[in-house]
């Protein structure tokens, strides 16, 4: 569906408070698909500000109808570039308006001649992957590996994919 008459443009600091509650939505995401409301803490906002601190507002950009309902970063660091975070209020979701902060992260890390752009979706977010196998990320880099060593951890995790022929849990 195409997303009427929405902007992407810089992050303003009137953005700030609109931007923590996106940040608080990412990490609501998290907490769902982990079954998991510790995750991200008790005001899991703020820690957009330690990111704006990090990345500055030149590498972070909002959607605005009206409102400001989607946030996209880049993080830079030589010629590679990791796009996080990008989130879209929930009630806004399938309705285009990720993809077109994705193109306009995807045209500033062109702009600045990045080679190598990022994502780094947890392996059990399946919806954020097909958006972003979409939108045309379909090479695999550094693949992170782990063993949960809690006792009787086995039924935290779920069936989940095959890689070069060996089945995962995520
Ligand atoms: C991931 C996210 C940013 C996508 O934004 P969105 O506005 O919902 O996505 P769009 O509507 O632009 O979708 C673009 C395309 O991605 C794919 N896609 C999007 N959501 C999908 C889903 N839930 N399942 C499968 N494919 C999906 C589709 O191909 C879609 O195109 P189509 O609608 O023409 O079929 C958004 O869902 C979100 O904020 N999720 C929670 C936070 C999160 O998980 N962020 C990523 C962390 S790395």
């Amino acid at each position: 569906m195409a997303p009427d008459a929405v902007t992407i443009r810089p992050y303003q600091p009137g953005d700030l408070e609109s931007c923590r509650a996106l940040w608080a939505a990412l990490v609501q995401r998290h907490r769902q698909l982990y079954g998991d409301p510790s995750i991200g803490g008790d005001a899991p906002g703020v820690y957009f500000d330690q990111h704006l601190a990090r990345i500055g507002a030149g590498r972070i950009w909002v959607a605005e109808r009206g409102e400001v309902m989607g946030l996209v970063g880049l993080i830079v660091e030589g010629e590679e570039a990791e796009v996080e975070p990008i989130a879209v209020a929930a009630g806004e979701r399938g309705r285009g308006i990720g993809r077109l902060l994705l193109e306009r992260a995807i045209a500033e890390a062109h702009t600045i001649g990045v080679r190598f752009l990022n994502v780094r979706p947890v392996a059990r977010n399946a919806e954020a992957i097909a958006f972003f196998h979409e939108a045309g990320f379909r090479l695999l880099g550094r693949i992170e590996l782990f063993m949960d060593l809690r006792d009787g951890a086995q039924g935290a995790w779920r069936p989940g994919a095959d890689l070069f022929g060996h089945r995962f849990g995520c």
